[in-house]
């Protein structure tokens, strides 16, 4: 529906805005948290002040603007995003008031370049992208909320067994506040907690991976408390859960989503991969693979810092003893005297991988950002074929160049 010469016009600036993304978003932030505050509700204000998350709305922005003729190209990733926007809620009403601020941001930085051709060209363009996501997103919801034991937007739930997991990780035992039934998920996916603290201005959402297998009478999310660090604040939500959130309180959450989970069809075996606290969605996947499908070999490598920090030792031990087709591999960087459980000191490299696991298998992977390179950039290495290698950050999407 967009003509030849919309189509022209957005494709020859694409590169013009991605080249000045980062004041176009910048500005489009701050603007549209200007005059709608209640917005800040949504957006993960850490990430704001860290600067790391603004870019990537925009970049996909960019990123579909390029296809704006042949959408099907990036309906991959639209699927992907809209997995996140419906666990935030995101809402149909709140993409013309992000489509208004980009165009003003556009303006703005771009002064007289902005001719009023680009500007109506890239309105007409941010429609068409804004619809595809809208479709996508009313039928999630729908799908969401038509689930047995499914909900559309947030639930109450109640906190039934808070339990910790090793110094700085504590697992959280949930249950529907309303005793009704629970939504199945699939291993790897995670809920968004709508968190009201005391003393805050605005709610946080905060996204948690379902840390144990689906099936049982309780949602299973554990957190990792988030301390101060070298100048960076402590984490608003994992400090309040830790330290304020006991067993018998409410909490809100959204309906399980995600497009990071363990494919049970496939055949392969099973290779797990995690860095500390990123080891939950994976923790989810062993177990559900070693209840649902005994035929699969699975491989379960770990790495952190060393035994203090090491979240659900006990739990890996006893898979690795009770299923012979579970094999674990701890990776401590700095081990303490005491810690004796460990199958190398260092950090995970190709070499060692190679020793270790087959490369027929599925990957998964999941950890902070240099972890997460480390990894990507062995398997790629090694050959591993994209459709065979399944990741998620933790936080805002990092960069894995
Ligand atoms: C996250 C793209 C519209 C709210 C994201 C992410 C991308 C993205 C790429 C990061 C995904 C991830 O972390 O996995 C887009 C595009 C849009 C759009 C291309 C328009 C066509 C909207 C709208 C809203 C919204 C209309 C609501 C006002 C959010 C929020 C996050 C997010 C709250 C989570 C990040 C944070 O909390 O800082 N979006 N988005 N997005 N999006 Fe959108």
């Amino acid at each position: 529906e967009l003509s030849e010469e919309t189509v022209r016009i957005v494709k020859s600036t694409v590169p013009v805005l991605a080249e000045r993304g980062e004041d176009i978003t910048t500005c489009f932030y701050q603007q549209m948290f200007a005059d709608y505050p209640e917005l800040k509700n949504l957006f993960n204000q850490t990430n704001q002040k860290a600067g790391r998350q603004p870019k990537a709305l925009a970049n996909a922005v960019y990123a579909a603007a390029q296809h704006i003729d042949d959408l099907s190209a990036i309906m991959p990733t639209v699927m992907q995003i809209s997995e996140k926007h419906r666990s935030l809620n995101v809402k149909p009403e709140h993409y013309p008031i992000v489509g208004e601020y980009l165009l003003l941001a556009i303006k703005e930085v771009l002064g007289d370049a902005a001719t009023d051709d680009i500007i109506e060209a890239w309105g007409e363009a941010y429609g068409v992208i804004a619809n595809a996501f809208i479709e996508v997103e009313k039928q999630k919801y729908k799908a969401a909320a038509s689930q047995k034991g499914g909900w559309k937007d947030s639930r109450e739930f109640r906190v039934w067994k808070k339990v910790k997991e090793s110094d700085v990780i504590t697992s959280f035992y949930l249950q529907p506040a309303d005793g009704r039934e629970l939504a199945a998920y699939r291993p790897g996916q995670y809920i968004t907690i709508k968190a009201e603290i005391p003393g805050e201005n605005h709610t946080h959402l905060r996204q948690y991976s379902l840390s144990d297998s689906p099936g049982n009478n309780y949602y299973r999310i554990s957190v990792k408390r988030e301390d101060e660090n070298g100048g960076k604040p402590a984490g608003v939500v994992s400090t309040y859960l830790h330290t304020q959130v006991g067993e018998g309180d409410a909490i809100s959450i959204s309906a399980p989503a995600g497009d990071f989970y363990l494919d049970m069809e496939s055949v392969n075996p099973v290779v797990l991969i995690s860095g500390g606290v990123g080891l939950t969605p994976l923790i989810s996947m062993m177990k559900t693979s070693t209840i649902k499908d005994q035929s699969r070999d699975i491989y379960f490598i770990h790495a952190t810092r060393n035994g203090s920090v090491h979240a659900f030792k006990e739990d890996m031990k006893q898979m690795s003893q009770e299923f012979p087709f579970v094999k674990t591999h701890i990776i401590y960087d700095s081990p303490m005297e005491t810690d004796c459980d460990y199958d190398k000191e260092g950090y995970i490299d190709l070499a060692w991988l190679r020793r270790v696991v087959p490369p027929e298998a599925d990957f998964y992977y999941c950890g902070p950002e240099g972890f997460m390179k480390t990894v990507h950039r062995s398997l790629i290495e090694w050959d591993v074929p994209v459709e065979r290698r399944n990741y998620e950050f933790f936080g805002p999407e990092g960069s894995l160049d």
